[in-house]
């Protein structure tokens, strides 16, 4: 069991120098969703996501010798360079919540520059994204102060350890391709505590695969993704979840490696329906899918049966819809949503993206 914990990670004030890093970080899309968590950000089931490309976060941490003899965290945190207090207080209790595990960033100062690649008021989860990419920022100012993380593997490791204690979610943004997060029989050293990466294990057809985002809406959500998770705890229908998930699981990995589109496809789908089911038999209820996200997922359908051509969808907590289809059909997919889909998108706005290579130092 790892214990990240180090009372010893701590600087001689006088002596830390000023530097800075910067990391971009992918967002990434569960096949088989996380939904429900306990205790210090655990999850209820295992989760495998592609990591994506396009949509990411960018992030630069500035430090240096802390000029006040104010205790705990000092930072200033920026969003498009602009000061943003809800994001700076969240990013101080996240920074707080790690002294345990670096109580030397209580000895130093630091500005967080942070931007997303997509507009914020796109109405897709960052968090994944944003969390991830400060969580491999700190990884790399421990190893710059202390030189404790030059093993890849462990760095990944911690990452998404850190990761996941900002958001669950991000903690598979660390690996490139897929990540898999969550103790499964089905993958050898999976743990709850960090995600591990899968994507060698990808059948070529799944490594190029396209996931382009239908933004249906730009609202914020009714009901955020963690208060969600806590509508878990009470939902009647929790258990059998929990115990179908893990058939999910199996067969998931099993179509992902066999390069089996169809199998892939129905048990992607059905973890779609099965989140939203999930949300609408909450109590109380909730509905974050709009007439938009129907009619898309209706042509959707429509389009598969009549071009024979394997596009499917998935969603994650809110209305937009991301589809995903190999390669070899772009042109004609993206045709389709040109022509077929935009008209239900808020504002006609997408964003193709694409399985990608995972996180990089900048
Ligand atoms: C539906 O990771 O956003 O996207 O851990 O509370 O930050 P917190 O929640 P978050 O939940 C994501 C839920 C999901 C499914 C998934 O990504 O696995």
């Amino acid at each position: 069991m790892v214990d990240y914990n180090n009372p010893n990670l701590l600087v001689t004030p006088n002596k830390v120098r000023s530097g800075k890093i910067e990391w971009r970080s992918p967002s990434n899309i569960a096949l088989i969703k996380y939904w429900g968590k306990y205790g210090q950000q655990l999850p209820c089931n295992p989760s495998i996501s592609f990591t994506l490309d396009a949509a990411y976060t960018e992030t630069t941490l500035e430090y240096g010798p802390k000029m006040t003899d104010k205790p705990g965290v000092s930072v200033d945190f920026l969003f498009h360079n602009q000061h943003n207090k809800p994001f700076a207080d969240k990013i101080e209790r996240y920074l707080t919540s790690l002294l345990p595990i670096y109580p030397f960033l209580s000895q130093i100062e630091l500005t967080i520059f942070s931007s997303n690649s997509f507009p914020h008021s796109a109405g897709i989860a960052s968090s994944a994204a944003a969390m991830s990419a400060l969580a491999l920022c700190l990884c790399s100012l421990e190893d710059e102060l202390f030189g404790t993380l030059s093993d890849d593997k462990q760095f990944d490791q911690k990452a998404s350890y850190l990761a996941r204690l900002g958001s669950g979610s991000a903690c598979r943004s660390i690996y490139s391709k897929a990540a898999i997060w969550g103790e499964t029989q089905e993958a050898q050293e999976s743990s709850d505590l960090y995600a591990v990466g899968w994507g060698h294990h990808l059948h070529p057809i799944f490594a190029t695969f396209h996931d382009d985002i239908l933004i249906i809406s730009k609202e914020e959500k009714g009901v955020s993704s963690t208060a969600g998770h806590k509508l878990m705890d009470d939902n009647p229908y929790s258990e059998t979840r929990y115990m179908t998930v893990q058939g999910r699981m199996k067969q998931m990995l099993a179509a992902l490696k066999a390069g089996d589109i169809e199998l892939f496809g129905d048990i992607l789908e059905k973890e779609a329906y099965s989140l939203h089911g999930l949300m609408m038999l909450s109590n109380p209820p909730y509905l974050l899918l709009r007439p938009g996200t129907v009619s898309v997922i209706e042509k959707v359908h429509e389009f598969r049966r009549t071009n024979k051509i394997p596009l499917y969808f998935t969603l994650d907590a809110g209305p937009n819809v991301h589809l995903l289809y190999p390669d070899l059909h772009k042109e004609v997919v993206q045709a389709f949503i040109k022509n077929e889909l935009l008209r239900y998108c808020s504002e006609g706005s997408y964003i193709p993206d694409k399985v990608g290579n995972g996180p990089k130092q900048l």
